[in-house]
């Protein structure tokens, strides 16, 4: 289940339908999906399988050509690196989609001077324009597991707006604390 919050706005939102209310407004398409067609041990193949009606209806929806399955946990080499590409602000020239089967993240989005977090975990798809300015991370057990739609694999380069907004937020999941360089930085929440 997603949290969303505004965090200079001192909002904290966990109820699904305002949640997807919400984003609705800022453009971004939030639905919970089920998770009982595979088992947490499937291999991409079957989750591809398991979940084609849905992966083609995305497809359909948003002109999607290829679909695939993102596994890293925190034993995932260069995973470190793989992150900082993006959690940074910068924008993509095609919509980044995501259908979360396991693990945990946050997507930072600043919209219209409006920063807003969600934090999604298993279950919840996001949708994100291209063109939108956001950052990404994961909590802090280093685990996720998503279906990625694509429309074109070279458009899903980063362009980085080099604004430093990301430095003001701190990528603070629900539950266990976040144990990532900017913990300890005394910028705020
Ligand atoms: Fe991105």
């Amino acid at each position: 289940m997603a949290v969303l919050r505004f965090p200079n706005e001192n909002r904290t939102i966990e109820a699904e339908p305002e949640i997807r209310a919400e984003l609705a407004v800022l453009g971004i398409d939030y639905e919970r999906w089920s998770l009982n067609r595979v088992g947490t041990d499937a291999s991409a193949e079957e989750v591809l399988s398991a979940y084609d009606v849905e992966i083609e209806e995305m497809k359909r929806r948003g002109g999607y050509v290829t679909a695939d399955v993102i596994d890293v946990n925190a034993g995932t080499p260069n995973l470190e690196a793989m992150l900082a590409k993006f959690d940074k602000e910068h924008t993509h020239d095609e919509d980044e989609v995501r259908f979360i089967l396991a693990g945990r993240g946050i997507f930072f989005l600043n919209i219209a001077g409006r920063v807003a977090s969600v934090q999604v975990g298993p279950g919840d798809m996001l949708r994100v324009p291209r063109g939108t300015t956001h950052w990404f991370t994961l909590c802090e057990d280093r685990r996720i597991r998503a279906i990625r739609w694509f429309q074109d694999t070279s458009g899903w380069t980063p362009h980085y707006t080099g604004s430093g907004v990301d430095q003001g937020f701190q990528p603070l999941c629900f539950g266990p604390a976040y144990l990532g360089s900017r913990a300890a930085t005394g910028i705020r929440v």
